[in-house]
Parts: structure tokens; sequence; C-alpha cells
């Protein structure tokens, strides 16, 4: 989630459940479930979906209180969700207080929250029509009413729910542990272990939804090798900028991170003359080109998400809007494109030809998938693999025309060959 949105945890409080007796006072609680100061919260209604709803009511109460802006707040505890007796948790702006302050008064940005929030709740829409279900988790908006931990301060507005996820994130699959995991268990587990049929589908969700930040730390893996991917805010062109940066889709600069080394694709000035290694970074295993025939998805995509595509490019923008509740025209459009691009000329096509479409200094060829990695000195690649290490012209960092006064190492206009 953004650094606007704090999150709230809440070992400590309670969303409507059923009123039980002990309830500390909050002052001196770490630990207070199932408070009954409040009544059940009421239904969000569409109407609540205002900006308004995202902050305290009382906004003067929000601008005199000392403020943790921008402050990721993710606590170890979460609320349950009652509707399915999960883990969930809460995301939450606009909280006037932290036991960081870092700043004298509360940044707050409540119409961020809304575009978030209605964010998700398209890709909750869209996941649900499209049966991709599976692989995001379950996203809702509702009313939080908690007090913060220690701190004591009641939260009494419209919070983004989201199930808690299983497992850990790849990155920390990949290096964390104590001692760590040894590289062959590792590669096992992504071999052997991880639902590869997934990997298809993450991609597909990546594309249709133009993920402009999916790295190693927001693809979860649990214990029985399902995949999850969190934090899908980043989406829909909102920037303007990114139509797509994931290192599960070929050719974006992410996925080309992976491949080459990171001082080769950053253009960085000490680069010299060497020529740039390809080391096979495991997160290649996440190749959707591995695991569909031919390494081709073209127009052969799963039942569920063909049909939904087909219909998604029988509406137009405003309609797409409508029916979404995305923020922005602009970013129905993008919806609209790409489901237009995927049913009518297939996953490549709308991949490296289709709208929303990065600028020429982010779109890179297609580098052929490694499908097996093994690991020696380091993980390399364990069949023949010769990736094309040319990268585009422009300048990396903001996909904008190179301006240094160095040369560029770019060989190519990026976009017109793959
Ligand atoms: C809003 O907050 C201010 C300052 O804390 C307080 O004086 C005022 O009574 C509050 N208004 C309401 C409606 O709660
Ligand atoms: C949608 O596609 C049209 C071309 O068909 C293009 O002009 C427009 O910029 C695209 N918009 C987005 C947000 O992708």
């Amino acid at each position: 989630m953004s650094v606007l949105l704090a999150s709230l945890c809440a070992v400590l409080a309670l969303v409507g459940a059923a009123a039980q007796a002990v309830i500390p006072h909050v002052d001196d609680c770490a630990l207070c479930f199932h408070c009954t100061a409040d009544a059940k919260p009421p239904p969000v209604l569409p109407s609540d979906m205002i900006a308004a709803n995202f902050q305290p009511q009382n906004v003067t109460h929000k601008q005199t209180l000392p403020g943790s802006h921008g402050q990721k707040k993710l606590f170890n505890t979460w609320f349950r969700d009652e509707t399915r007796n999960k883990k969930a948790i809460v995301k939450v702006a606009c909280i006037p207080v932290g036991k960081h302050a870092r700043h004298k008064f509360a940044q707050c940005y409540p119409d961020l929250a809304l575009k978030y929030a209605k964010i998700y709740l398209a890709i909750e829409k869209l996941s649900e029509e499209c049966g991709l279900t599976d692989i995001v988790p379950k996203v809702w908006v509702d009313w939080v009413n908690a007090v913060i931990p220690e701190v004591g301060y009641h939260i009494r507005w419209l919070g983004l729910w989201m199930e808690m996820v299983d497992g850990i994130s790849l990155e920390n699959l990949v290096r964390l542990g104590n001692p760590m995991m040894h590289p062959d268990d590792l590669l096992d587990i992504l071999h052997n272990k991880v639902n590869h049929k997934q990997t298809i589908l993450a991609a597909i969700f990546d594309l249709l939804t133009s993920q402009n930040d999916r790295h190693a730390q927001n693809i979860f893996i649990d214990n029985d090798g399902t995949m999850r991917l969190i934090d899908n805010e980043r989406a829909f062109y909102e920037n303007r900028i990114l139509a797509a940066d994931s290192i599960l889709l070929p050719t974006t600069k992410k996925y080309t991170i992976n491949v080459m080394e990171n001082a080769w694709i950053h253009k960085f000035p000490n680069w010299g003359t060497k020529v740039p290694m390809c080391w096979a970074n495991v997160a290649l295993l996440f190749d959707y080109r591995c695991y569909v025939p031919g390494g081709q998805m073209g127009k052969n995509l799963p039942a569920q998400v063909g049909q939904c595509v087909a219909r998604i490019s029988s509406l137009n923008p405003e309609k797409v809007m409508q029916e979404y509740g995305l923020p922005a025209i602009h970013m129905a459009e993008a919806l609209y494109n790409r489901s237009k691009a995927m049913h009518e000329q297939g996953f490549e096509y709308a991949l490296t030809q289709g709208f929303p479409r990065n600028p020429n200094p982010w779109r890179y060829k297609f580098t052929p998938p490694c499908c097996k990695i093994t690991h020696t000195d380091t993980y390399r690649c364990a069949h023949n693999w010769s990736p094309d290490t040319a990268i585009p012209f422009g300048d990396p960092i903001t996909g904008g025309p190179w301006k240094h006064d160095r040369p560029d190492p770019g060989t190519y206009e990026g976009g017109t060959v793959f």
C-alpha cells in the first residue's frame, strides 16, 4: 500500500464483533479484544465511498493532533474477518497519532485513500469475473471502529480490509532464514512445489490490470505452493507513465533486471566496457512462458479470462468506469484497451504493442525464458540460455530521453524490436 495509507493493526479492536465482556481501559491496554464501546458500524453504502469518510470526521481534530505522516504501520496483529473466520489486515488513512511522530501535523490524503480503495474494489470485481480470485487476497471497504493500542486513539472511519495471505514473500523465501535455506531446497520449492498454473494467471493479472510495481516482495508463496499477489494498487496506468512493470512480465524493466545485471540495465556511469552477464535470478522461474504450450499464450487464455476480456472489450471506457467504479477515465480506458488487445490480438501483442504502453526506454526485448535453474557457484540457467543483452536508448530511471554527458549504452529504439 502506498506510504500515504497508514495501516492499523489490531490485536485490539473489534469491528462489530459479538460483544464480549472484558474491556481494559484503552489508555493502558496493549491488548483489547471486543471492545463494546460502539455499536456495530452501519453497512457501507455506495454513497459512503467519498473522501470525507476516509478520514476523521472532525477535521479540526485531525489537524491539531501530532501526525504520523506516511508511516507505514504494519503491526503484527490483525482483525478477524468475520465472513471467513480468517485473519485480515486493515489499512486506514489519516491516523492523526503515532508513536513516532515525524511531523508536527498530520498529513492526511483522504482523496488518495479513496482512489486506492476504488482501485482495489475494481480489482476485486475483475478478479471475481475473470477467475483470478485464487491469486489475489480478497479486499473490501468497511468501517473501522478500533482503538489503537497504547495510544488510545479511536478510529471510526472507512478502511480498506484485506484478507491476510499465508506464506512469505518470494524475496524473503530467497534471502531470509537462519540458516538460509539451501539453494537446492529453494530450487526444489520453486521448480516443483509452486503451483505454476498460478504463474500463468499471475502474468495475466499483472498485464490485465497494468501492474507497475510487481517485485519479489509482493509475491507471496505459502506452504503448499500457492502463490498470491499483494499490493496491487499501482495499477491501471494510474500515474500515466508506467503501463506495466513486473518481474512476471517479460519485456518489462523489472523482469529484465532479473536477466541481466542491474548496473547494466540502469546504465550506471562506471560500467565501462564490461560485457553484461546473465545470472538467472530464481525469480525467472515465475516466467509464464515456461508453463504454456510453445512458450506463448497468444489468444489461448484460460476460459474464464477469455470470456471476461471479451465482455470488457464489448463495452467502452465510460461503461467500464461505471461498472468497475474506477477513479478516473484514463484508468478505465487502460482496462478497456488491455482487455481488447488481449481478446483480439492475444497476450504477447497486448504486452508489447497494446495500450497503455511504456515509454520506449522501458520496452525491452524478449529474452529467452530460463525454465530450469541450478546452483553452482551462483544461480545459473540449467540449459543453454543466451539472452541478447542489448538495451534500448534512453534514460532507464525516468523513462525519458538520454540527457547525460556520457554516451548512451542503449543500441536500439525500445519497442521497435522484441
Ligand atoms: C472537533 O474537535 C475539536 C478540537 O478537538 C473539538 O473542540 C470539537 O468539539 C470537535 N467537534 C466535534 C463535533 O466532535
Ligand atoms: C487506449 O487506446 C487508444 C488507441 O486505441 C490510445 O490512443 C489511448 O491512448 C489508449 N489509452 C490508454 C489509457 O491506454
